[in-house]
């Protein structure tokens, strides 16, 4: 059987009818649920909840919040309309701090609902515009899939870390998207997963998509990676991003730094793979972008099992920054990008525009 024919194209966000349907990533892989969400406040739980996660599909799920959020709003004239729009809409951008995707969404949908010249009208165009952000997250993904399939060395093995594939973003995927492009341009290479602790995106995601798309694939503890790239056994680092500086430094999951400065001292290309949606022009480097820390019992508990003493202090920092330094290339929808990164981003961004 063909590739093609044994994949499933994974899209884990879908609008139906009048509601919003998620594939619930807390269950996966053992169990393929949908969860039902009716209301903004169910769709910013779901993205606190990690239900739904990664940086492209939480900023999806945000956009349908907010056309949720003007479902639920009975107002009548606009003002009104608006300010009750924009309070929820402030809830869904502070759901998760860390991925700029998010916030982007949320903003893009204020502007459209403030273009309106009814609650009604809105109402309308907020879904439209949730589909359509739904639509452009798979396009972009499949144009940086071809832009850095080349990236990959035939005969290699490439280390990827946490979750950026189809379950990550509208569908397709950003660095999973690179790999699945390669593999479909007949580039034939195989997968190192790191685990990914506290949640395990590694192990239960990304192995369950690439098992799917039947490209060769070992699983990892998050500590054998330095071991294995002094023997030699991996020739690319690629992970995705949840929020890139204008200056190229890049917000990923815990652990993303350490496999940076591994894999420098290696002299193993590092690449990072994301859509520019997650490329914040605004902020200049990665000091300024917030990281968010999650509950103790994500790291004191496997699965709901308590490994660690009761009362014991923990910090659980989710994200962390790896400088621009450490970066070999940024894969985006519009090409690969090289430092100096701002100019390339503005590059790109007004390639994009046109
Ligand atoms: O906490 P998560 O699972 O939402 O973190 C996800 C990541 O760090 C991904 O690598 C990132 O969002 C890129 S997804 C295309």
């Amino acid at each position: 059987m063909t590739y093609h024919a044994r994949m499933r194209d994974i899209e884990p966000i879908r609008w139906q009818d009048d509601h919003l349907l998620l594939l619930d990533q807390t269950r996966l892989p053992q169990v393929e649920q949908w969860i039902t969400v009716r209301h903004c406040r169910d769709a910013v739980s779901a993205i606190r909840e990690m239900r739904v996660r990664g940086a492209p599909a939480i900023g999806v799920t945000g956009a349908f919040a907010v056309a949720l959020a003007a479902q639920d709003n009975p107002s009548k004239t606009m003002p009104t309309f608006l300010r009750t729009l924009e309070a929820a809409a402030e809830a869904v951008a502070a759901a998760r701090p860390t991925a700029v995707n998010l916030g982007w969404a949320v903003a893009r949908c204020l502007e459209v609902a403030r273009q309106c010249s009814s609650p009604a009208e809105a109402r309308v165009r907020l879904l439209e515009e949730a589909c359509l952000l739904q639509v452009e997250d798979v396009r972009a993904n499949k144009a940086l899939g071809a832009h850095g399939a080349a990236l990959i060395p035939d005969g290699g093995t490439v280390l990827t870390h946490c979750n950026a594939g189809a379950l990550a973003t509208a569908g397709y995927g950003t660095a999973l998207g690179v790999i699945r492009a390669a593999w479909d341009e007949g580039t034939r290479f195989s997968m190192l997963c790191t685990e990914t602790r506290p949640w395990l995106q590694g192990a239960r995601l990304t192995m369950w998509e690439l098992q799917q798309l039947g490209i060769p694939a070992s699983l990892i503890v998050d500590s054998a990676a330095a071991s294995l790239m002094s023997r030699g056994e991996v020739q690319v680092v690629l992970v995705g991003a949840d929020r890139i500086a204008a200056n190229g430094d890049v917000a990923n999951k815990i652990g993303t730094y350490s496999l940076a400065v591994l894999a420098k001292s290696h002299d193993i290309p590092f690449y990072v793979a994301a859509t520019l949606s997650t490329v914040d022009m605004d902020t200049q480097s990665g000091e300024a972008i917030p990281i968010e820390e999650r509950g103790a019992s994500e790291v004191t508990n496997v699965a709901d099992h308590a490994v660690a003493p009761e009362g014991i202090s923990v910090r659980n920092p989710v994200f962390d920054v790896t400088p621009f330094s450490y970066v070999t290339a940024i894969v985006t929808e519009q090409g690969v990008a090289r430092a100096p990164y701002a100019p390339a981003f503005r590059r790109f961004a007004n390639r994009a525009r046109r």
